[in-house]
């Protein structure tokens, strides 16, 4: 039996529910050394801003257990590099292109959407709500209504899916999601990372430069769980799970809480082959439980 793998979300098909996360492959040079990135469902990259961005100085990754902490600080190339090369390299990959897209305020997200407008090759913005919003002080993500205005506003100059990314740092991920919702978001994709921090007890000193970092990996999994969950009974929008999946059976477990696909992240860093490893085994999942279709799995959990 032939076990269907593809998805669809917001219109867009894709050839399987694993594509890898903002930040954790640049924009996929050195990932297509290691393997065909046509094999993937999507590639989403790393977060464009405006201007291109040095980022924080070194170091600014730290382990920790079950996990890391990062405070890049935006490092990137900037729109119109991304769009003049990056882009470029990624155009003859069979696999849908999803542009992470960041800002310090509403306009530079709505800049950047328009630009990417007339991008065929951009299927899908994905809106990373988690940096700080200079104008207004708080992040969009932690705000229901910058967040739903942000959205409304590259609805407005981006004619495929917009996508918003949930940060978990915030009092209820599912009025933030509505919010998005209320704005016109095709689709949301849930976690980004979760504030943290380590200390070097020689030197007295944090771990990272900016003293705090985001949280990412095995560690964060149960929570993500849980806002997909959570998010998934409070709008009735498509979800892309992140955080914390290492194998086919974390990818199992976000589908059952509501995920229509998955983002693969720090995995990447241990095991860059870890996306088409994923693949291969849920396909065999599927055929060994007679499922048809991976699409079977979204939102069966049988809560309690
Ligand atoms: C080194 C690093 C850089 C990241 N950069 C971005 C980024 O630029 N934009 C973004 O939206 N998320 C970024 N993220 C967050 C990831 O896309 C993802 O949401 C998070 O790491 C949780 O997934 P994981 O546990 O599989 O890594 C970054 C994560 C890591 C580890």
């Amino acid at each position: 039996m032939t076990s269907d793998l593809s998805i669809t979300i917001a219109g867009i098909k894709f050839k399987n529910p694993i594509l890898t996360a903002s930040g954790t492959c640049g924009y996929g040079e050195e990932l297509a050394e290691v393997f065909d990135l046509s094999l993937l469902g999507g590639i989403v990259t790393k977060s464009i801003t405006v201007k291109p961005r040095e980022g924080h100085p070194p170091p600014r990754t730290a382990e920790t257990e079950g996990g890391m902490l990062n405070a890049i600080g935006l490092a990137n190339v900037g729109v119109d590099k991304f769009i003049e090369e990056k882009l470029k390299f990624l155009e003859p990959f069979e696999t849908r292109v999803v542009v992470n897209v960041a800002g310090a305020a509403i306009k530079e997200y709505v800049e950047i959407s328009a630009r990417l407008a007339d991008c065929p090759r951009a299927d899908m913005v994905e809106l990373n709500f988690s940096c700080p919003n200079v104008a207004e002080g708080m992040t969009i993500a932690g705000s229901a209504a910058l967040a739903e205005r942000a959205v409304r506003e590259v609805k407005a100059v981006f004619p495929r899916p917009v996508m918003a990314k949930l940060s978990p740092n915030v009092t209820d991920i599912g009025e933030i999601a509505r919010a998005c919702e209320a704005g016109g978001a095709d689709a949301l994709s849930l976690i980004n990372t979760l504030v943290g921090m380590a200390v070097d007890i020689k030197s007295y000193r944090p771990r990272l430069t900016n003293n705090t970092g985001g949280l990412s990996g095995p560690a964060i999994k149960p929570v993500a769980l849980a806002a997909v969950y959570k998010v998934s009974r409070a709008v009735k929008l498509p979800l892309i799970g992140i955080g914390g999946i290492i194998d086919y059976r974390d990818v199992i477990e976000f589908m059952l809480c509501g995920a229509s696909a998955v983002q693969i992240g720090t995995s990447l860093f241990v095991e860059p082959d870890a996306p088409i490893k994923i693949i291969k085994d849920l396909k065999k999942y599927l055929s060994e439980n007679k499922l048809g279709a991976v699409k079977e799995l979204i939102g069966k959990l049988r809560p309690y």
